[in-house]
């Protein structure tokens, strides 16, 4: 008998699954122990039929206490850059490859701390039926974490970027940077050619998904 992995949410997964009722049931996932230091889940939002379909890696500090993905200040760089190539957000479909935030104190903050393997995994039953129920023309993956759920693999930006891969369960996937690298970058020039490069992933994204429908 093949060995389940220690940590899942497969066993938190509704008998019905529509979005409504993964959120509900997301809600009280024990599946990992990420959900002892975060303040909720945060469960992925947006149109149910969304045609493109994001990825983030997790919550941060602002998304656990409002309990929505990218609300925070990675929000408003995704938001802004969406508004620029002419996406509206209201018919997207925003997620996060690990819904709890997982984080350490630093001072007074309570200081992002990246997801390991297992918890990416034991994470991927929620983005697999937000995908089955969703079933977007293509999902962007917003960093490398959210690369590693969807290849299910780790993954190098550079060997991704640019470029939309066809994965048979999943459909288009593209890979660009996470909106927070952006704000990471040492100066404001950086951040501009971080945040153009961001833009310029995201139009490619348009452009690809018209000349396959084409
Ligand atoms: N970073 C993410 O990856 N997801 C969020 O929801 C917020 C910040």
């Amino acid at each position: 008998m093949p060995r389940l992995p220690r940590h899942s949410a497969a066993a938190f997964l509704p008998a019905t699954v529509t979005l409504a009722s993964l959120q509900s049931a997301a809600a009280a996932c024990t599946g990992c122990d990420l959900y002892k230091q975060a303040t909720q889940t945060v469960f992925g939002e947006g149109d149910a039929h969304a045609r493109l379909l994001f990825v983030g890696e997790q919550p941060g500090d602002q998304e656990d206490r409002e309990g929505r993905p990218f609300v925070g200040p990675s929000g408003r760089i995704l938001d802004r850059a969406l508004a620029e190539v002419g996406i509206d957000r209201r018919l997207v479909y925003v997620t996060n490859a690990v819904k709890h935030f997982k984080w350490e104190p630093q001072g007074k903050r309570r200081k992002h701390k990246k997801p390991t393997a297992s918890e990416i995994a034991a994470c991927k039953p929620w983005l697999d039926a937000e995908l089955r129920v969703v079933q977007p023309d293509a999902v962007v993956c917003l960093g490398v974490t959210a690369a590693q759920a969807v290849f299910g693999h780790p993954v190098r930006l550079q060997d991704f970027r640019g470029k939309g891969q066809h994965l048979p369960s999943v459909g288009m996937v593209f890979v660009t940077i996470h909106p927070s690298a952006v704000l990471r970058s040492p100066d404001p020039q950086q951040r501009e050619k971080a945040y153009q490069s961001f833009v310029t992933d995201l139009r490619s994204v348009g452009v690809q998904l018209k000349h396959r429908a084409a």
